[in-house]
């Protein structure tokens, strides 16, 4: 969805790199995270600044291979290194479907998946993963468990971004979480952030890292570095015909996509959608709705699986059964080309022509 924006940024990000550079594992060996490159961490807090969805100045920022790899950092670094029991992990249901997987693909012992956050069933240390905007329902949310002592958060706030969502304070939690995929589009060169108020917390997550890939990418950092420094520049220009503001014109693209798939919904009489309340938003100074990058689409009682049933009519979804709920939700993209876009809108309008 992004593409039609950079396309129109022509030259503006383009970064040459010469046989030369960049060949060391280091970065900045004054820096805790040794491996982040200097023009990203400042292309990342001036991002925050610009947008001011983020208190990133108080915290210090590990860079990670997607916020994948950050989301591992975490539990690694938030897990206690000397119970003879796993840390529970919980997340409010739906949650980000990779969340089960990726705690328990590797069946540490330092910490393991338990589950719903509602239904969280122990007095010990646990993590809970916060994510607001949440994926899969693009609802804002806060901590389920907060203060039963002996619990850590993690907020994930890959779409806290004024495109998808009002912004309604600057985000200032111990271990948040963000990405270039769900900022810019740039989901291919791998980088995510963690802004963590914690240095020890900070240097465990570096050090799961270090043992892990030994690092970033240079070449991703310095790309990332430069379209986060021009979409901060967009920012400045708001109104200019030169350089579209970036999130303006991707909440437009997002708003439009919105009302169009609430029109075919609306019209179906078996699908609904969730609303979203407005809000005041500190970038736009309006008051607006949220866009999710997601759609969370709930499905008549008469349709048994509704992924199955879709995919009979060439849409294909997520079940709610991956997010830890009813197999009568599914989750579609809104972030996809237009002509996908426009061909899901297609299919879906034929289904109520013959249903
Ligand atoms: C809530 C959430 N967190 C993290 C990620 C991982 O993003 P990446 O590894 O591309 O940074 C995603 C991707 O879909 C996501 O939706």
């Amino acid at each position: 969805m992004f593409e039609s924006y950079w396309r129109k940024m022509g030259d503006k990000c383009t970064v040459v790199i010469a046989g030369y550079d960049s060949l060391s594992y280091f970065a900045d060996t004054k820096n805790l995270c040794w491996f982040l490159e200097p023009k990203l961490e400042g292309a990342i807090k001036g991002l925050h600044r610009a947008v001011g969805n983020a208190a990133a100045d108080d915290h210090h920022v590990v860079v990670g291979t997607g916020s994948s790899q950050l989301i591992l950092a975490a539990l690694y670094a938030l897990s206690p290194q000397d119970e003879p029991e796993p840390i529970s992990v919980v997340s409010a249901v739906p949650y980000y479907s990779s969340y089960p997987e990726m705690t328990d693909f590797l069946r540490s012992g330092l910490y393991k998946w338990a589950g719903d956050a509602q239904n969280l069933d122990t007095d010990g240390p646990y993590i809970e993963l916060v994510t607001s905007p949440n994926n899969p329902d693009g609802v804002t949310r806060e901590a389920i468990v907060v203060n039963r002592g002996q619990g850590k958060l993690v907020h994930d706030l890959a779409y806290y971004w004024p495109h998808y969502t009002p912004i309604s304070h600057p985000a200032d939690y111990d271990v948040m979480l963000f990405t270039a995929s769900k900022c810019t589009g740039h989901a291919g060169s791998r980088i995510g952030w963690a802004l963590v108020r914690d240095k020890d917390v900070a240097r465990k997550m570096t050090k799961f890292i270090e043992l892990n890939t030994i690092g970033v990418s240079k070449e991703s950092q310095l790309r990332a570095a430069k379209v986060l420094g021009a979409v901060s520049d967009s920012c400045q220009r708001s109104g200019s015909l030169e350089f579209d503001n970036f999130f303006e014109y991707s909440k437009n693209l997002l708003a439009e996509r919105w009302d169009k798939l609430r029109d075919v919904v609306k019209r179906s009489g078996i699908f609904s959608l969730p609303e979203y309340p407005p809000q005041h938003c500190l970038f736009t100074g309006e008051l607006t709705v949220a866009h999710p990058a997601f759609a969370w689409m709930k499905c008549s009682e008469s349709i048994e699986d509704c992924v199955k049933f879709l995919r009979e009519h060439k849409i294909l979804t997520r079940s709610g059964k991956r997010f830890g709920t009813e197999q009568k939700y599914v989750r579609l993209s809104m972030v996809s080309r237009d002509e996908e876009f426009n061909l899901l809108l297609q299919r879906l309008l034929a289904i109520q022509g013959r249903d």
